[in-house]
């Protein structure tokens, strides 16, 4: 046969494990998997790399709802720039958008916003509020949607579904997948008067403390248990999140975070002041310990960035007048890959976790695995390249990361979405190639 594009003598992980192989790419996808495949248009000498299933980033905030986002912190072209400089071949986008993704005209918008502006592949939320509550189960089935999105827990942005009464109404008229943030919004209120401006930025933990997060879970799981649906956890933070949500499997699924994998306090506070500000907060070492735990026991089911960029200006303000959130999405692979040559996960739970776990949870239509009639989507990475993490390197527009001054062991080389070979070496040529992807519900 002759491919458009042949990956030649990579160490490929497929889903069963990894094997000395070459892939054959034609019209976009995977066309066949194994040696002396024949002849190509163009070819890509992969020996002495990994090539990865294309990672799919489940949780970003690009901040741009089709209008352009928000200049100077990020819109969807620079977001996606730095997703696939990282090795990011899909990302699903965050409602709290400017202006917000609620109604079936932002939905629209947005959608139409996607060809010619971003460099992945994209899937977004669309966000749950009192108003749409009863009939966002058809926002949701509109194209480019992944599923809905409820802030029980205020953070950036307006958007809140706090009380239980509204939850179940959402639950109860969505089709597909409802993924929440947790936190229990009536404690953080409660809670907030305890502390003042200036306080430390190590407050921000104890504000929004593990019985935020754990009583959040608590209710979301009991109305899912009464509707009968699915809820899927958005950045799970507490050692009793994870363990209650172990004994509902059935129903819940669970999303956990880099930065609290690979963060905790009060180190982190002191050592990054607002920039270590997020939502729900980095953690003691206890907490991410059980982090850890999940990805070991299988309680974990993706892992996001929670990319969420704000000008070094917001970040730098005084607690807790700093705006929360860190960007993450171009750093999430080389540090999770490093996280494998530390030996604290094998690089086969990686891709489960980074590429065909989100790809299950959301039903992503051709993503997830090397497998022949999937997408070529390929993630291609060096495991032996030693990289500083830096913020001129940042490709999001508010120019800095949590981890600037950190050294990866492995690295990615080049991404590539429906054979077009996207970033080579840290330089991506051309325009944004982009497209909406399908959810199967
Ligand atoms: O820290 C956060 N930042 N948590 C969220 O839930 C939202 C995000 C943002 O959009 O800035
Ligand atoms: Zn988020």
């Amino acid at each position: 046969m002759n491919f458009d594009l042949l990956i030649r003598d990579g160490i490929v992980v497929l889903p069963w494990g990894e094997a000395e192989a070459d892939i054959g790419v034609k019209h976009g996808k995977i066309a066949a998997i194994g040696k002396n495949l024949g002849t190509a248009s163009e070819e890509f000498n992969a020996a002495g790399l990994h090539v990865l299933p294309g990672i799919i980033d489940p949780h970003v905030h690009f901040r741009d709802g089709g209008q352009g986002g928000i200049p100077g912190v990020e819109d969807m072209r620079s977001g996606s720039l730095a997703a696939v400089l990282g090795g990011v071949t899909t990302a699903l986008d965050m409602p709290n958008t400017k202006p917000p993704t609620v109604d079936a005209a932002t939905v629209r918008t947005k959608y139409e916003y996607i060809p010619g502006h971003t460099y992945c592949d994209f899937g977004f939320y669309v966000g749950a509020t009192k108003e749409n509550a009863d009939h966002v189960g058809e926002l949701e089935e509109m194209p480019g949607v992944c599923g809905i999105k409820v802030f029980a827990g205020s953070s950036t942005g307006d958007l809140l579904v706090e009380d239980d009464e509204s939850i179940e109404r959402v639950l109860r008229s969505s089709r597909h997948l409802v993924a929440f943030h947790a936190e229990d919004e009536y404690r953080l209120r409660e809670r907030k008067p305890r502390f003042s401006v200036g306080d430390p930025y190590a407050s921000h933990a104890e504000w929004r403390d593990p019985e935020c997060a754990y009583r959040g879970a608590r209710r979301i799981a009991a109305l899912a248990r009464k509707t009968n649906k699915r809820a899927h956890i958005l950045h799970v933070s507490t050692r009793e999140e994870f363990g209650f949500i172990k004994e509902h499997k059935d129903l819940i699924s669970a999303e956990v975070l880099v930065n609290h994998l690979l963060q905790s306090g009060p180190e982190a506070y002191e050592r990054l002041g607002g920039y270590a500000v997020m939502n729900p907060p980095i953690r003691s070492k206890e907490h991410q310990d059980a982090a850890w735990a999940a990805i070991a026991d299988g309680t974990a089911d993706t892992i996001g960035s929670d990319h969420a960029p704000h000008t070094a200006e917001a970040k730098e303000r005084p607690w807790p007048t700093c705006h929360s959130g860190l960007t993450g999405v171009q750093t999430i692979l080389p540090l999770m890959l490093s996280q494998v040559n530390a030996g604290r996960l094998s690089l086969l739970r990686l891709v489960d976790l980074m590429s065909a776990g989100p790809a299950r949870i959301y039903g992503a239509v051709g993503k997830g695995r090397i497998a022949a009639g999937y997408d070529a989507d390929f993630s291609i990475v060096d495991m032996k390249a030693k990289r500083r993490i830096e913020n001129s390197m940042i490709a999001s527009q508010c120019g800095w990361t949590p981890f600037a001054g950190t050294e990866c062991t492995a690295w990615p080389m080049a991404t590539i979405i429906r054979g077009n070979v996207v970033m080579f070496e840290g330089v991506v040529p051309g325009e944004p190639t982009g497209r909406a992807i399908s959810f199967r519900h």
